[in-house]
């Protein structure tokens, strides 16, 4: 069946490992079958209020990364956020029914307060409303979420509800959480626990390096080794292990698996190796993604036909919306 899936991201950095083969990859597939919308979402990002200079260059980088990774203009509506204002007006009218003690409620706002007490803005406290509105400004019947962001989801299925019951209409779907149909891929840090993420410091980027890579592949956390055949992995070796079945050949990792299981494994080898396979699947996207960047106008197009694709199906839903609210020609 088609669906309408939407998709954000938070223009605060440049993409890891993580984001592609949890997330890009699926893209990709998706575009193909389905009524995709694609954007950055830069209105987000102002609540860690980013210099005006970053907020540019960022959003610019995701934007050519996700072009270099495959998503297609053409297939899906890549867009910047910022560039459909129309989602700030659906964004002001669902805020009017967004009730303080839910939204104070949520977890990701919990902890926020929690890490960056000195930066408690309300821009923060009502951002499920503004992601609740990228989604159901283009009546989203699916959106690709991870663990972090069910919450959310579950507040846009909410105020889309709440909307539809106030007005005595049928007007929004509830949005459910695309199912990728088979396991979703988690990408483990390097930093020996958790999962790869763009802060932590433990994370391979798409932009990185040949050299790069090698570096922080091989001051990866390990432990002293195996000393028992058969014994079970720490968390920080199951890790790599976890990021070799992403980017190596099956003879290869089951090859270290034996190693290790046989007590025989050298931690500097398998890294050697996990280094040289990540470079050759990230070697691609690296190359495309310099050319990219360096081609504005190409750039400029895709964000200009995308916005404009983005800006017909919500301004379509704004007009909509204001005649279901009472708002009326003289
Ligand atoms: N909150 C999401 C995140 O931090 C980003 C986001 C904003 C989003 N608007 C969205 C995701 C709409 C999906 C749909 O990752």
């Amino acid at each position: 069946m088609m669906e309408t899936v939407v998709s954000g991201i938070r223009s605060t950095g440049k993409l890891h490992l993580g984001n592609y083969y949890g997330a890009i990859k699926n893209f990709i597939k998706m575009q193909n079958e389905n009524r995709c919308f694609f954007f950055i979402a830069d209105y987000h990002a102002l609540t860690t209020h980013p210099k005006p200079d970053d907020l540019h260059g960022n959003i610019k980088q995701i934007l050519a990364e996700y072009l270099a990774c495959g998503i297609d203009p053409d297939k899906a509506t890549l867009f910047v956020q910022s560039d459909v204002p129309e989602v700030s007006e659906l964004y002001l009218l669902l805020n009017m029914n967004a009730y303080v003690g839910e939204l104070e409620r949520t977890a990701s706002f919990k902890e926020k307060i929690r890490k960056h007490p000195d930066n408690i803005n309300a821009g923060l406290l009502t951002y499920p409303v503004l992601m609740a509105a990228d989604i159901i400004i283009h009546k989203a019947t699916k959106v690709p979420v991870g663990k972090d962001q069910e919450q959310h989801l579950e507040m846009t299925r909410r105020f889309a509800r709440r909307f539809n019951t106030i007005y005595g209409v049928e007007y929004f779907p509830e949005p459910d959480a695309y199912n990728f149909g088979m396991e979703l891929i988690k990408i483990p840090g390097l930093d020996g626990s958790g999962k790869m993420g763009k802060s932590e410091g433990n994370g391979i980027f798409l932009s990185d390096t040949p050299q790069a890579i090698r570096k922080k592949v091989m001051s990866a956390v390990t432990d002293t080794g195996p000393t028992e055949k058969g014994q079970e992995m720490s968390e920080p070796v199951k890790n790599l292990f976890s990021i070799m079945d992403v980017v190596s050949q099956k003879e290869v990792t089951d090859h270290f698996r034996e190693k290790y299981f046989s007590c025989e494994i050298r931690y500097g080898d398998l890294k050697k190796q996990l280094a040289e396979d990540l470079i050759v699947s990230l070697t691609p996207i690296r190359e495309k993604l310099n050319e990219i960047l360096a081609d504005n106008k190409y750039l400029a197009r895709v964000v200009k036909e995308g916005g404009e694709k983005a800006r017909e199906s919500a301004a379509r839903t704004v007009r909509e919306v204001r005649e279901i609210i009472g708002y009326r020609p003289f």
